[in-house]
């Protein structure tokens, strides 16, 4: 059997001893999440299209941003930058020195955890929060050095307007943030007011989108990558294009051949509702999201959302057809209190038929207070393989359409993201969908793979930095 197909292709398989009412409503979920090889290729079709449109000024649903970052790098940059990322959890600031020899690098980092709450409070406290930290990190790391400020490369991971690379106009908050006064505002400018404010060494060379930064750090070590992917608490991509292919450049008059990297924003694709098979706890958990009726591509397969679906899909079953009856749901029912790591977990312990799912039982009973048979916990397993599956099996259409739009044959895609690496199966499950959507010949080997991504918003930003100021 390919592993990688599992409920999609062989059905499902229930330990005996639970209800008819609870394996059809399960049935009828796995049904529901099913998305086959004909609808993947559909929904790759559809999103090809969106992407050309992108590039258009015509009206689409992924907004294809220039990042005028238009260099690969060649492996002799040099110079010495901070970096700073906000991640959706973490910011990061690293001080990374390209040195001399080929491909060379050093880096010193810290890593903070956003504090709650930044997330939805104010701009002033998202801004000082950034400055306060980066003038610890000068402070800690002897880098503070007077009047002549640090180049700063700001990796900000969120879809941004650019007409050069030290600015950026953020159109729209993802991956649940929700601040006021910074959408449709450039975000370089209130940042450096914030340093300024401080007095804090440093001036922001660039402004970069993780995929970005991913695609050109992955490219640093590997000519063959292509494409340059998050797959975390969000999900996007970046390439790179021809400036000649960007209709709604034409007016900077850039030479036709010249690259430039495409941040595609596709989180975003299917807005508008035409491709993407949603069912009703897609809906749910749009509804419950701080920016419904945005990034519906995302809302179905990022980390964000993996956990609040299966979340949904319990909490159903258990009021619909009495699934762990008896049980307390209340903390289940707090939104968006499972992680898409648990959902992983449950599906990965329950891979092993002898396995009596210590672990799931453990998250279940410290997380939630639910203390499940074990038949219900196999239930629990098969949840997190249906919702699982199909976020690997659409994952992979904004690849493979990607893929057909550039017309490439072969390559590898860097990927990315704290769910790429902790999501049981994803990688297998990705690549299957990939063959089954370029439909590869059964005795062909992989053409586009998949690989682990190097460090794109600490030495990726770097290197665009130091590309940037190459003119
Ligand atoms: C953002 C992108 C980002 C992705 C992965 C999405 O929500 O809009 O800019 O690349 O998350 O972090």
């Amino acid at each position: 059997m390919n592993e990688a197909q599992d409920v999609q292709s062989v059905g499902i398989h229930f330990p005996p001893g639970i209800p008819d009412k609870v394996t059809a409503e399960v049935s009828r979920i796995a049904q529901m999440f099913m998305v086959d090889g004909e609808s993947l290729r559909k929904i790759t079709d559809h999103f090809v299209k969106e992407l050309e449109r992108g590039l258009s000024d015509q009206d689409s649903d992924i907004s294809m941003n220039v990042t005028w970052a238009t260099k690969y790098p060649t492996g002799y940059e040099t110079g010495q930058y901070l970096t700073v990322d906000m991640g959706g959890t973490n910011l990061r600031v690293c001080n990374v020195v390209l040195t001399d020899e080929k491909g060379g690098y050093e880096i010193t980092q810290s890593k903070f955890k956003l504090p709650k709450g930044l997330k939805t409070g104010t701009a002033d406290e998202l801004w000082a929060y950034i400055a306060d930290r980066v003038a610890d990190f000068l402070r800690d790391h002897n880098l503070d050095q007077g009047d002549e400020k640090l180049p700063l490369a700001f990796t900000f991971s969120y879809p941004i307007t650019q007409d050069k690379i030290r600015h950026g106009v953020l159109q729209r908050w993802t991956k649940g943030f929700d601040i006021e006064g910074v959408e449709g505002h450039d975000v370089v400018a209130q940042l450096e007011a914030a340093f300024e404010e401080r007095d804090v060494g440093v001036r922001i060379v660039a402004l970069v989108n993780d995929t970005t930064g991913t695609l050109i750090a992955s490219a640093y070590k590997d000519p063959e990558i292509k494409i340059g992917s998050i797959f975390g608490t969000g999900c996007n991509s970046a390439y790179m294009e021809k400036c000649g292919r960007v209709p709604k450049i034409a007016d900077y008059k850039l030479p036709g051949d010249q690259n430039v990297a495409i941040n595609t924003e596709y989180g975003a694709f299917d807005n508008s509702h035409k491709a993407l098979p949603r069912c009703q706890f897609d809906l749910e958990v749009d509804r419950t999201s701080p920016r419904p009726g945005q990034q519906t591509y995302e809302k179905m397969v990022a980390g964000l959302y993996v956990g609040e679906i299966a979340r949904l899909v319990l909490i159903h079953l258990h009021d619909t057809v009495g699934f762990l009856e008896g049980a307390d749901l209340t903390r289940l029912r707090r939104l968006n209190s499972m992680e898409s790591s648990c959902v992983s977990k449950m599906e990965e312990d329950g891979a092993d038929t002898g396995s009596v799912m210590s672990e799931t039982k453990a998250i279940l009973s410290e997380q939630f207070g639910i203390e499940p048979t074990l038949q219900e916990l196999r239930v629990c397993c098969l949840l997190g393989e249906i919702v699982c599956t199909r976020a690997a099996r659409l994952y992979a259409c904004g690849i493979a359409a990607i893929c057909k739009k550039e017309g490439l044959k072969k390559g590898r895609v860097g990927v990315d993201g704290s769910t790429f690496e902790k999501l049981f199966r994803f990688k297998s499950r990705a690549a299957a969908a990939l063959r089954e959507i370029l439909e590869w010949p059964d005795d062909e080997e992989d053409l586009v793979t998949f690989v682990q991504a190097e460090d794109g918003s600490g030495i990726g930003a770097a290197l665009i930095a130091a590309l940037s100021s190459e003119g």
